[in-house]
């Protein structure tokens, strides 16, 4: 392993003023956000679509690297170029989700493990092959009642750690994913406990499995009121239990965290990234905090676009216009009234 190349690949994602584009759904997710923007989930339409995300002009401006599905690490653009060459090209360092998803954790009602360890390193070495230069695996916590279970928490961050030890082997930066789910009626307290006891349970595997913490990203899921739950912390709480959260579990070492958007609203995502820097820039949080949002970047685009090749363009103007937001929250410089501004 390379420390080096591990740092430099990492801190070159956490470029200030950039972040990460997660385009990685799986074929079920994909197929689901596909149908809701009236798209039939084909090859040829998965295909286009990424295609449309990764041609948007400009794009290396607000984005430093997109995670990519197995397919489409695979695939080529219209006019042949494979999708990491043309990354490459324009400056967007891919990475690949390596993970076969969250399945039913035995003996745990309502609870997920994440599976994909096997083969691991051959897969590890193929990725790196086609161009991949960092590689995420995502890890669900569920909170409800009497959730999430130790058990579950232990076996998540156990292959969390297993996964990242891997990575560095084959010179690949892991993002290490563990979600903590915003469904559910909880409060802004229960999350932070959940949370807390989740990164900290991480950091230990982590640790134990030996792994470079510089060479390493977090993609952490904010603190949140769950999603159902009446009262909505307002978003310097928000701000105040996210970074009180990391300060207690994530080391320096660790050079910057990623957050992932989790069904937040696209102006939510921005605002809470927003929020979260600017009370980090006052406190001299030790990483940079910056986005890896899939649904935040996309959803706006998607429902944009609906499969016609009309509407290419607009829908490239759309994602380019949020990406340009959440790069601004991402040193704390957002302000509501961008909102109203589209990307010229
Ligand atoms: P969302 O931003 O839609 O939560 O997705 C991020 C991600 O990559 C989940 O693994």
């Amino acid at each position: 392993m390379s420390l080096l190349t591990l740092e430099t690949t990492a801190l070159a994602l956490l470029t200030p003023g950039k972040g990460i584009l997660a385009m990685d759904e799986s074929m079920p997710t994909i197929g689901k956000r596909l149908h809701e923007a009236g798209v039939e989930n084909t090859p040829g339409n998965r295909r286009a679509w990424r295609e449309l995300l990764l041609t948007t002009p400009t794009l290396s401006e607000f984005i430093s690297g997109a995670i990519l599905y197995d397919e489409t690490l695979n695939q080529s653009a219209h006019d042949g170029t494979p999708f990491p060459m043309l990354m490459n090209d324009c400056g967007i360092i891919p990475g690949i989700k390596v993970d076969a998803g969250a399945q039913q954790f035995a003996g745990h009602t309502n609870e997920k493990i994440t599976e994909g360890l096997d083969h691991l390193r051959d897969r590890l070495e193929e990725y790196r092959s086609l161009g991949a230069r960092f590689a995420k695996w995502r890890a669900v916590i569920t909170i409800g009642p009497g959730l999430p279970s130790r058990a579950c928490i232990e076996a998540n961050a156990h292959a969390l750690a297993r996964y990242a030890a891997l990575c560095q082997e084959a010179a690949l930066v892991p993002i290490v994913e563990p979600e903590v789910l915003f469904d559910g009626d909880h409060s802004i307290e229960r999350c932070y406990a959940v949370s807390r006891e989740t990164l900290h349970t991480v950091f230990e595997q982590l640790h134990r499995m030996g792994i470079a913490l510089s060479g390493m990203i977090l993609k952490a899921s904010m603190v949140l009121s769950g999603q159902g739950c009446a009262q909505q912390a307002p978003l310097e709480q928000v701000a105040r239990e996210t970074l009180r959260c990391l300060r207690n579990t994530v080391p320096a070492a660790v050079p910057g965290v990623a957050f992932l958007s989790g069904g937040q609203s696209d102006a939510a995502a921005s605002q809470h990234l927003n929020a979260i820097n600017v009370l980090a820039r006052g406190m001299h949080a030790p990483w940079r905090l910056t986005f890896s949002y899939a649904r935040a970047l996309q959803h706006a685009p998607l429902q944009l676009w609906r499969g016609s090749a009309q509407n290419v363009e607009r829908a490239q103007q759309l994602l380019l216009h949020r990406a340009r937001l959440n790069a601004a929250a991402s040193t704390g410089r957002y302000t509501p009234h961008m909102e109203q501004e589209l990307a010229a």
